[in-house]
């Protein structure tokens, strides 16, 4: 395994949520955190709460512009991992009323994007580094109705990780898939009422609890530190997929 100490990391998405978690856990790991996002002043609180004893700063851009995305990579100058947590609440529509301009929305934020952050991330991303993007058990459990286009899109990671491993050989290009975890993102969809799920959700999946951020950053760290894991589509969902 090789260590991150002293690397630098790119979290696109690091300013809330599992990409929060991921620049905390890279932080302790003794490496350099860019993190990522489009508000500049949740990008100041996070950069707070991580203190990171001079080795974090923070970049606004947003992954759907392509204006930003190539700024990003230049003012970061050589870099040796990027990790993509980046996203927004998923369309929850039944298909027959599916507002377009949304769904667009949606699916330029997380996977234009993406396509756009590897896009740029090749110049200067190095050789031996490697890219993470996140899906999701929205692809393995759809919510329903209305989980098609969520599916759809977390699913497709899957193939665009494997033809970029294959791609951008001997750099390494992998997915995070993670079950419900309790971030800021849940409290944008559901509210008062994720205590609820939260509860009943917890009380079904084997692992017995809702993840937190900091039960799934390990399965980043260890996609960035495994110099043998490419191509693949890691589960970190407490078994969520079996029940
Ligand atoms: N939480 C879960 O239960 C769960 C489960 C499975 C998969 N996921 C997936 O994991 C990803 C992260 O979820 P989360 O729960 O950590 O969400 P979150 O707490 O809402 O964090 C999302 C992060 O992405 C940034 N962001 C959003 N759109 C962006 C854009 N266009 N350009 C740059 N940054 C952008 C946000 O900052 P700004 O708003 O300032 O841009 C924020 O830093 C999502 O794609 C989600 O679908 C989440």
């Amino acid at each position: 395994m090789a260590t991150l100490t002293g690397s630098k990391i790119i979290v696109v998405g690091g300013s809330s949520g599992i990409g929060l978690g991921v620049a905390a856990a890279a932080l302790e790991s003794g490496a350099e955190a860019v993190i990522v996002g489009r508000s500049a002043d949740k990008l100041k609180a996070a950069e707070k709460r991580l203190a990171g004893a001079g080795r974090v700063r923070s970049l606004a851009a947003d992954m759907a512009n392509e204006a930003d995305v190539a700024r990003l990579f230049e003012e970061v100058g050589a870099f040796d991992h990027l990790v993509v947590t980046a996203g927004t609440p998923p369309p929850n529509y039944p298909i027959g009323e599916a507002d377009m301009a949304f769904v667009r929305q949606f699916v330029d934020g997380k996977l234009i994007g993406a396509v756009m952050l590897a896009k740029h991330a090749v110049r200067t991303l190095k050789q031996d580094g490697s890219m993470t993007f996140t899906s999701g058990i929205n692809k393995d459990r759809p919510p329903v109705p209305g989980g098609s286009v969520v599916s759809a899109i977390a699913g497709s990671f899957t193939y665009f990780a494997r033809a970029l491993a294959l791609e951008l050989s001997p750099t390494r290009v992998n997915i995070v898939s993670p079950g419900w975890v309790d971030t800021e993102m849940w409290d944008e969809i559901v509210g008062e009422a994720k205590a609820g799920y939260f509860d009943q959700m917890g009380a079904r999946i084997p692992a017995r609890k809702i993840a937190t951020p900091a039960d799934v950053a390990p399965a980043y760290l260890y996609l960035m530190q495994s110099e043998f894991m490419t191509g693949e589509t890691l589960h970190i969902d407490g078994g969520q997929r079996l029940i």
